[in-house]
């Protein structure tokens, strides 16, 4: 399952944000991969790496390396402030299946790149009918099976068919996801699937930046909200509302340049501050937190990450 970008490299991966991203100026990073957050005296992947992106290789090494949340989320920042960017994530995802009126009993989920199984917890908890992880490792489907044996997980890589009936599901979700898919193909046939795959009436959730000019690195390619709406409109999906995930906690892209370069400096210093030590992030994670619950509450698009929904016609 080796992937290649169409694209090559635009931006060097140097950046790095929480949730894949990160941002500063143009540059791009994925979230805590070789080469965004580091360790002190830890090596920078070369910003110019000629090395092809193999998102299962990649993956597999980096979840095995570290089955938490600051494994699939934002290495290098440590756990606390990982956990305080989840945390804000739940409260998004709650006000989300809130606002579509989302009724987790009665909904078959299923759910694109699980990873350490943040999502599947949430909707275990919400009681949700059905779901169906798939991922591009093995080890996410191996120990989210032995930890959720009622949930079904495949090891399958989403921009080849699903293993999933039409019209099968009522909820996808791509949370951090879609982004790491770099070739604009297989990105394409990723849309494609959640289109076949959902009911008539059944919502796509997506996570990610839907920066003002599209943000390509070498891990990772943040689409623009215009280019998502072409691909998502070709396969009967419209997009119906955004929410805003964070403001503060994360680089701010959708803004003007200037306020997008101070955002990047804050980040920047943020990054440091939290690299020297981890412990930080606790009380700073949850100041930070509790503005951007604030802040993001009435806002229909943010500056930063935002969900997106889409309806299948
Ligand atoms: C940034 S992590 C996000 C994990 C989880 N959704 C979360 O938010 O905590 C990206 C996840 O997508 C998976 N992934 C990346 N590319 C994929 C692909 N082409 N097909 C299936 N899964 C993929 C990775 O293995 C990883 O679990």
């Amino acid at each position: 399952m080796t992937h290649t970008s169409g694209h090559g490299r635009l931006d060097a991966p140097d950046a790095s944000t929480p949730d894949g991203h990160g941002i500063r100026g143009r540059r791009t990073p994925a979230d805590g991969e070789p080469g965004t957050a580091r360790q002190p005296g830890t090596a920078r992947q070369p910003a110019d790496s000629p090395a092809t992106y193999d998102p299962e290789t990649f993956w597999e090494a980096r979840l095995r390396g570290r089955f938490d949340l600051s494994g699939a989320g934002f290495r290098g920042i440590g756990k606390p402030f990982n956990e305080a960017l989840y945390r804000q994530r739940e409260i998004v995802f709650d006000r989300v299946l809130r606002r579509l009126r989302i009724d987790p009993p009665q909904s078959r989920v299923v759910e694109l790149g699980p990873g350490t199984g943040f999502y599947v917890e949430l909707w275990k908890r919400r009681g949700v009918r059905s779901l169906l992880g798939l991922d591009i490792t093995a080890v996410a489907s191996e120990r989210l099976t032995a930890a959720y044996p009622s949930f079904a997980f495949q090891q399958v890589d989403i921009t080849e068919p699903w293993p999933s009936p039409d019209a099968s599901a009522d909820v996808v979700t791509a949370f951090d996801v879609l982004f790491h898919i770099v070739d604009d193909v297989r990105f394409a046939t990723a849309i494609g699937e959640a289109g076949r795959v959902l009911r008539p009436g059944g919502v796509l959730l997506v996570s990610d930046l839907f920066p003002r000019r599209a943000i390509r690195g070498h891990h990772h390619v943040s689409r623009t909200l215009a280019e998502y709406k072409a691909a998502l409109a070709r396969h009967g999906l419209d997009v119906v509302s955004r929410a805003p995930v964070f403001v503060t906690m994360h680089p701010a892209v959708d803004v003007p340049a200037a306020l997008a370069a101070l955002s990047g400096r804050w980040w920047s210093w943020l990054e440091r501050w939290l690299i020297a030590d981890p412990r930080r992030g606790r009380r700073m994670g949850r100041i930070l937190a509790s503005i951007d619950r604030v802040l993001t509450r009435p806002l229909r698009g943010g500056p930063s990450t935002e969900v997106l929904i889409a309806r299948k016609r």
